[in-house]
């Protein structure tokens, strides 16, 4: 039997978000957005282990709430998203069998149906896999001066998310290449795609949004509060 483990890069500056707090530290009802990424994940009773990759700076800090947990560990993060999921991954005492779940630090509002599917889909077929959600709006390819250069058959589109689930050993390979040949990869199923290796799409929900712009903040509260109803004050303090 293969043991799921995971790994939450969280070591990235957030720029997008013009703020001076990094993003995956900004509070939302009380907890960094960081804090509720990892709770979403130890929702799951039978995960052995998280990792969490911060900025080398902050792992001398105190860490509040689930990052306390007795299941969660700390490792220091890289220059890039992959390297960081790198270092987590090499930080994991797991087998290449395991399975691996990759969530990233902003998406708080994770939820517990999405991610059992994302397990149940993954571990019956033995093949890995990331949620993700067709696309609903007409895409556009953009050429010079931002004029239309074509539109994308949105019917085979599917938006990208996290938890990303895969074997431990393959991705580990996965990485290891994408970076010996330069290839960019802005999630783990890149890296497994551009290594050969299978990848499913499980259908996930909106709601599970990543935090990238101010904005997105009042659409995690919306999204936070409908899957945690006791929340009362969304601007409350850390705890
Ligand atoms: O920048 P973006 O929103 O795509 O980042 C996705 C995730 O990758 C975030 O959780 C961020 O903290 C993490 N990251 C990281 N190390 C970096 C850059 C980003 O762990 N060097």
């Amino acid at each position: 039997m293969s043991d799921i483990w995971a790994v939450v890069p969280a070591a990235g500056s957030g720029s997008r978000m013009a703020q001076s707090q990094s993003k995956q530290y900004l509070p939302l009802y009380g907890r960094s957005l960081l804090d509720w990424s990892v709770a979403a994940l130890l929702i799951y009773r039978e995960l052995r282990s998280c990792v969490v990759a911060l900025p080398e700076a902050d792992l001398s800090c105190e860490q509040p709430g689930f990052l306390k947990d007795a299941r969660v560990r700390l490792c220091a993060g890289g220059a890039s998203r992959a390297e960081s999921v790198a270092a987590g991954v090499a930080a994991l005492p797991a087998g290449d069998e395991d399975w691996v779940l990759v969530h990233d630090a902003a998406r708080p509002c994770l939820a517990r149906e999405e991610l059992e599917a994302l397990i149940k889909a993954v571990t019956d077929s033995g093949v890995g896999g990331l949620l993700a959600t067709p696309v609903t709006d007409t895409l556009k390819r953009a050429g010079k001066n931002d004029r239309v250069s074509a539109t994308l058959d949105r019917e085979t589109i599917w938006s990208a998310q996290t938890p990303q689930m895969f074997r431990v050993g393959e991705l580990r390979t996965a990485l290891r290449q994408a970076q010996a040949t330069g290839v960019t990869v802005t999630d783990e199923a890149s890296a497994m795609e551009a290594a050969g290796f299978p990848v499913q799409l499980v259908r996930g929900a909106a709601s599970n949004l990543k935090v990238t712009y101010g904005p997105d903040m009042q659409l995690a509260a919306f999204w936070l509060k409908e899957l945690y109803p006791q929340l009362t004050d969304p601007a409350g303090r850390q705890t």
